[in-house]
């Protein structure tokens, strides 16, 4: 990916990538003092289409977050909606996307605080199809770094210096030859993976931890749960779940936009279930990449088409994108 290609969404404009520049001591570089979103394009082949999914979603987290922080979104969550399409188009992009809108603190000041900072929006998309290569599932490791808590800086929103948390767990189970992490909160319970939820399937119920383990409310947690309670017909209980109970699961499952839907095939060096995947987690995949490409279509869930006419041929060599009413690329 070259860098220099890209459009981006800054200070209220489209403009080259290169051009969206920020000074040393802009608050959010020196303090983490930011928020974001992790929001996915899903290419559809045969519509040749590009599908943003529940960008609402995610623009309502983003608010949150961002009130936690003391800032406003500039912009309401139908607007940004938009503003995310149309910078797909601009980017003419023809595959998976990853989306980074980020909401931070601006102002080239150094005072630790959060009141009376100026803040800005961005946004920047990106050709993207995967974060880890999950077809053959994850070895995992349980992290010996602990959640974020709530009363210190709480995961329920997702900002950016609480990522170093991430980053300590994941980094910790890639150079000891992990996958990835599942993070305990700091009263012993299972929390989630590094950035990404998780379920648990034993006996034919599935388990989640609950809101109060310092986890981020995922969207995709949201669609894995209405998915096995409605569809498989499982029953989901939000709950404490203990270390050991993981060990003993018949099936894992991790999900988060930047992950999708991925099945763990082993826990701290034990087979999860059988080693291989479960029937949930490949009919769950399965689904999830419908909905997500739109193949399907299900109440309460937005797969946004990016491009008014999916017939139309976009001429993503020259950036620009070729059909009526289109705005030409920056
Ligand atoms: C810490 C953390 N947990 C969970 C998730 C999954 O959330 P979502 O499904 O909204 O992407 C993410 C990814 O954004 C994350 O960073």
């Amino acid at each position: 990916m070259d860098l220099a290609e890209l459009v981006v969404y800054h200070r209220g404009a489209f403009m080259p990538y290169r051009e969206a520049t920020l000074g040393l001591l802009t608050h959010a570089l020196q303090y983490g003092t930011g928020c974001f979103e992790g929001i996915r394009a899903f290419w559809n082949d045969e519509a040749e289409q590009l599908y943003v999914f529940e960008p609402a979603a995610h623009y309502k987290r983003l608010r949150r977050s961002g009130n936690l922080l003391l800032m406003d979104l500039p912009l309401g969550e139908d607007e940004l909606t938009e503003v995310t399409l149309e910078l797909c188009r601009r980017n003419g992009f023809r595959g998976d996307v990853y989306i980074r809108p980020l909401l931070f603190k601006s102002e080239e000041f150094f005072g630790v605080r959060l009141d009376d900072v100026g803040h800005e929006l961005s946004i920047v998309a990106f050709p993207n199809s995967k974060y880890l290569d999950t077809d053959d599932g994850l070895k995992l490791c349980v992290s010996s770094w602990r959640r974020v808590d709530d009363n210190a800086t709480p995961a329920r929103a997702k900002i950016t210096g609480s990522y170093v948390n991430v980053a300590l767990a994941k980094s910790e189970a890639r150079m000891n030859g992990f996958d990835d992490a599942i993070v305990l909160s700091d009263d012993g319970h299972v929390s989630e993976a590094s950035a990404a939820n998780l379920f648990v399937l034993r006996d034919g119920v599935a388990t989640t931890p609950d809101l109060s383990q310092n986890l981020l409310e995922g969207v995709t947690r949201a669609l894995v749960s209405r998915y096995l309670r409605d569809e498989v017909g499982i029953p989901v209980e939000s709950r404490s779940i203990d270390r050991t109970e993981l060990y003993s699961a018949d099936e894992i499952l991790i999900c988060g936009t930047g992950v999708g839907v991925a099945w763990v095939k082993s826990l701290d060096h034990r087979a999860i279930g059988t080693g291989q995947m479960g029937a949930v987690a490949k009919s769950l995949r399965v689904f999830y990449d419908d909905v997500t490409r739109a193949r399907r279509t299900l109440p309460g869930i937005d797969a946004r088409a990016v491009y008014p006419l999916a017939s139309a041929r976009i001429a993503c060599t020259t950036g620009e994108v070729e059909f009526p009413g289109a705005v030409p690329a920056a």
